[in-house]
């Protein structure tokens, strides 16, 4: 079965609260259990020595025997101590007690006697005679009277009086520690429960549905601590897989969208042919179209497939060393039927005669060719196109500007993106949006840069390349 982090974290932490509680309950019983001894030993020890006043006035015949036993009464009751008072040879001649037929007179032959006679005070946890057969606590303290000993004082008190008072602190102790425990678990349960389950839970729910394809679903949470931080973390993670969805979604609609056009019209021309709705002698014209369109889409297919493996990275660049210059050069004729149709003015500036370059010649060349494309196709009639190398630090700028209406300031960050065109009825026919994202993949995996700067008076490309 598997185990649920709140088991286990409930039960780890109810381990350690209970030999921790456990722990302390020992300690306070054991130092308990000592303390009050010694009080007790203390008490009685204390009034033993105060009891030698009155023995020796008894011994001296000062006080009789009624006020002896009077005041050894009163220290019975109040220490609830049996006293026995004995001569040196340990024969009993004062008793706290009621039976005092059957103890005075007596001789008591403990071992404790010798040790009381010798001038030490004895301490003894047992049973101190016979009669008390249950276990006692003995002190015997000394009776010095001209400093010699003359005879001792027992005080002794039932072990099991001790041991009732123990016990009920005992389990004063236990039943404290019992409730801690019962007490520190239920808080330990609300909060581990607050602080890290629910919000895990929370977390984990919502990452359910977003695998299940919700992807509008975020974990709504606030703490400022380490579950907060993974919220936020989660949230901005599932931002990011519905941007991608998005894009996934943008892309598939925008592909068919873009390959219906020309699969429609030539359908359409196809199918009038075929029916004879077009004429024989009119045929050439159409197919002449309908090639003009199979080659827009090939265009984008291959487009389509250049940008599939330049962003997977599974595309490898052959760099070599070529010269720039003679490639724009190559390129502006390749464009020239379409420049002077739209009688632009053409100015081309090139450092140097020859201008070295580290890059891939071809895919440099797709770069010019596009952003040429389109300075031709956005540059006014009469307009002015100029190209431009220039050398700065070790890299070589070459930038393409045309004049013209220029991009719009809120649409300069979109221009990069697939399939963007900012006006999709004056491109309509021509590009297919995915140039700009192509140039930009090809200068990235150059580790170049692009840029664009755009104006009222016209827009200006710039990419940069590794000198040799
Ligand atoms: N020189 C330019 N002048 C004005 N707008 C431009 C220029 N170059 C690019 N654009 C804008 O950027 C969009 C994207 O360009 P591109 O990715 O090359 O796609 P396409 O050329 O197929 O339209 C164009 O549709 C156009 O709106
Ligand atoms: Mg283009």
């Amino acid at each position: 079965m598997k185990k649920s982090l709140f088991t286990k974290l409930m039960s780890t932490n109810f381990i350690v609260l209970l030999i921790s509680y456990c722990l302390v309950a020992v300690f306070l019983s054991l130092w308990f259990n000592n303390y009050y001894y010694n009080q007790r030993i203390r008490a009685l020890v204390n009034e033993g020595k105060n009891l030698n006043q009155v023995v020796e006035e008894y011994i001296n015949g000062e006080v009789d025997e009624k006020s002896l036993k009077f005041e050894l009464s009163v220290i019975d009751r109040f220490l609830g101590a049996r006293i026995y008072v004995v001569d040196r040879y340990g024969v009993v001649f004062g008793y706290s007690g009621d039976e005092e037929d059957q103890v005075m007179g007596k001789q008591l032959t403990n071992v404790e006697i010798d040790e009381v006679r010798s001038g030490n005070i004895v301490i003894n946890r047992g049973t101190f005679i016979e009669r008390l057969s249950s276990p006692t606590l003995t002190v015997g303290i000394p009776i010095i009277i001209n400093n010699q000993v003359q005879s001792g004082v027992f005080l002794h008190t039932s072990m099991d009086e001790i041991k009732d008072t123990v016990d009920k602190v005992y389990f004063i102790i236990w039943m404290a520690a019992f409730f801690a425990i019962i007490i520190s678990a239920i808080i330990l349960y609300y909060f581990s429960n607050r602080i890290l389950i629910k919000p895990l839970g929370k977390i984990n729910h919502t990452a359910k549905a977003i695998a299940s394809g919700e992807f509008d679903k975020r974990v709504n949470l606030v703490s400022d601590d380490e579950i907060g931080d993974l919220a936020l973390s989660f949230n901005y993670m599932a931002d990011s897989l519905q941007n991608l969805e998005r894009m996934r979604r943008d892309f598939i609609s925008n592909v068919s969208h873009e390959l219906r056009s020309p699969m429609t019209s030539i359908n359409g021309f196809i199918v009038g042919i075929l029916d004879g709705t077009i004429p024989q002698e009119k045929w050439s014209y159409y197919i002449e179209i309908v090639h003009g369109e199979t080659k827009r889409l090939i265009r984008l297919i291959n487009d389509l497939l250049d940008l599939g493996r330049l962003e997977s990275g599974e595309f490898s660049l052959r760099i070599e060393n070529f010269d720039i210059n003679e490639l724009i050069r190559e390129r502006v004729i390749k464009f020239e039927d379409r420049i002077e149709k739209k009688e632009v003015e053409m100015d081309v500036t090139l450092v140097g005669n020859r201008l070295k370059v580290k890059g891939d010649r071809d895919r440099i060349d797709q770069v010019i060719t596009n952003l040429l494309d389109n300075a031709i196709k956005f540059v006014p009639q009469n307009g002015e196109i100029k190209i431009r190398t220039e050398i700065k630090q070790d890299r070589v700028l070459v930038s393409v500007y045309n004049n013209g209406a220029g991009i719009p300031k809120e649409e300069i960050q979109y221009i990069w993106d697939r399939f963007h065109k900012v006006d999709k009825a004056r491109t309509k026919g021509g590009g297919t949006g995915l140039g700009l994202s192509i140039a930009r993949q090809i200068i990235n995996q150059h580790n170049q840069n692009i840029w664009v700067e755009s104006g009222e008076i016209g827009t200006k490309f710039i990419f940069t390349l590794g000198i040799v």
